[in-house]
């Protein structure tokens, strides 16, 4: 990676997985720099905003940020809580992009993407498209499947598998079909993981 997204990447460190979910935010980089292998997008601005996209939530409590993973909250309070972590990370990466000096043009665009990363419909850019793609990629990662295997013990390997295999075919939107390709690979490599 080149010295400035190191540089990126040491100063945002401390405000990383603050949900309990050590890991995400270096499983959601290795698959933007992966979709950037195969798909035209501007790696200035990509890079950053996969890096920053989820530090906002080191700004909310302890108890707000893991709110979101308790099924009777409201859907209202459950929007309040994604947007409060994307306008508190677009605050936060701003000053660790000053402070790196960043091209003004590209934190704006690096900002408007952080900015509706889990509440937008639509997508804004390609940039925008790789960065939740890869953001969803995670979900479909060794690292998220165990990861959340670990917080749901109830819950049967296999029936988990099916359970995200349905939400990707039927509710998550991907921008780049090559993306939705990749999930697919993914949780074939996981079923043969936890069958073997
Ligand atoms: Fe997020
Ligand atoms: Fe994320």
């Amino acid at each position: 990676m080149e010295q400035i997204f190191e540089d990126i990447w040491s100063l945002a460190e401390e405000y990383q997985d603050k949900r309990n979910d050590e890991g995400h935010a270096k499983t959601v980089l290795k698959y933007a720099i992966k979709l950037l292998s195969i798909l035209p997008a501007n790696e200035k601005i990509v890079i950053p905003a996969a890096i920053l996209h989820d530090i906002g939530w080191s700004q909310l409590s302890k108890i707000d940020r893991m709110k979101i993973f308790q099924d009777d909250i409201s859907s209202k309070e459950r929007i309040e809580l994604r947007i409060k972590h994307e306008n508190e990370g677009v605050k936060l990466a701003k000053i660790i992009l000053e402070q790196v000096n960043y091209d003004a043009n590209l934190i704006e665009e690096i900002l408007n993407i952080i900015e509706g990363h889990d509440t937008r419909t639509n997508f804004i850019s390609k940039e925008d498209g790789i960065v939740r793609d890869a953001d969803r990629l995670s979900i479909f990662s060794k690292w998220g499947v165990d990861s959340d295997l670990k917080i749901r013990k109830k819950i049967n390997p296999q029936k988990y598998l099916d359970l995200i295999e349905d939400k990707l075919n039927k509710k998550y939107k991907f921008y780049f079909k090559e993306s939705k390709q990749m999930a697919l690979k993914e949780l074939e490599d996981r079923r043969k993981e936890y069958s073997a």
